[in-house]
């Protein structure tokens, strides 16, 4: 077939796809729980708010909850504790992005900027930097800047940035004044998240994540809601060739909010403080403070 009709048909279909997701975010923001949600965040001031000054709990072992366990062996869908064999549906891969509405990326940004202003200037780590425009936000802002990923074809060509081919799991986090996880922790298993929480401990990490707030996503991938090492979540379905999905784990796990706070408050960061007003209905930053020494 000619090349030129080829990128045309393929084209038509990805603005049909971007369409499609488009109408179904407009769905997520129209449902009377996040419309709530929203409401009450609106009243929110763009400030840092403490939200949470969790108690540390020992998590007890879920019965049966033969997930992943242990650093960096997190492979493969744990089924165990949720009951639901999890896949994600084919196709939709990489016009996903298109759903993020201009506006919000934007606010995103300046949320990050404003974030990054809290503190001094220093040595930063972004890990799963991806298309790396945060990275290169925060070398703008002065501070020498680290982006991580094991996927290389978005990194942009910035020489201020020293550009790493890594699993974020194998990342060396000592030597950096703040810690950077912006869009990737929703893409780790919690064995994985439970992993960098400990290589973090002792220095602020910046998370900005979606959270299981008990809504319906979009495209289905939200198995049901279960516990996993005595926290509770969801596991999304990745798609394992996006370039934006997790690197190896087929299931990632969405926490709630109150076990994403226990987690944090359990490995070192009895203090988080989320972004108000949230720029997606499940989704913000959240800046988790080490227990000072
Ligand atoms: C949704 S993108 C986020 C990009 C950017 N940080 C942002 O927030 O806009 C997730 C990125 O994390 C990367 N990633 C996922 N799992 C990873 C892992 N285990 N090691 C390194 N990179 C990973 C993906 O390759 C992808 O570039």
């Amino acid at each position: 077939m000619d090349p030129v009709l080829t990128l045309q048909a393929e084209l038509a279909r990805a603005r049909a796809e971007a369409a499609k997701w488009e109408r179904a975010y407009r769905a997520l923001h129209d449902q009377p729980a996040v419309r709530a949600m929203l409401a009450a965040r609106r009243t929110g001031v763009q400030l840092l708010h403490k939200v949470a000054s969790a108690k540390r709990a020992a998590p007890a072992p879920a019965a049966g909850s033969g997930g992943a366990k242990g650093s960096g062996g997190a492979k493969g869908v744990a089924t165990a504790p949720f009951g639901v064999p999890f896949r994600a549906p084919a196709g939709t891969s990489s016009t996903i992005v298109a759903r993020l509405d201009p506006a919000i990326g934007e606010r995103r940004f300046q949320a990050f900027d404003a974030v990054l202003r809290l503190f001094p200037t220093g040595r930063v780590v972004d890990l799963g930097t991806g298309h790396g425009l945060l990275a290169r936000r925060a070398a703008d802002a002065g501070w020498q800047v680290t982006a991580v990923d094991a996927r290389t074809e978005r990194f942009p060509s910035d020489e201020r940035i020293t550009w790493v081919h890594q699993d974020i799991r194998e990342h060396d986090l000592s030597g950096y004044d703040l810690i950077l996880c912006l869009g990737l922790f929703y893409h780790l298993t919690l064995a994985d998240q439970l992993d960098l929480l400990r290589r973090a401990a002792g220095k602020p990490l910046l998370i900005d994540t979606h959270v299981d707030v008990g809504i319906q996503y979009p495209d289905d991938r939200l198995g049901d809601s279960g516990e996993q090492d005595g926290y509770r979540g969801r596991l999304y379905g990745e798609h394992l060739e996006s370039p934006l999905a997790s690197w190896v784990n087929e299931a990632s796990f969405w926490p709630d909010l109150d076990s994403f706070y226990r987690m944090l408050a359990d490995h070192g960061y009895p203090v988080t403080l989320a972004l108000e007003p949230w720029y997606q209905p499940e989704r913000t930053f959240f800046l988790a403070l080490p227990q000072p020494s």
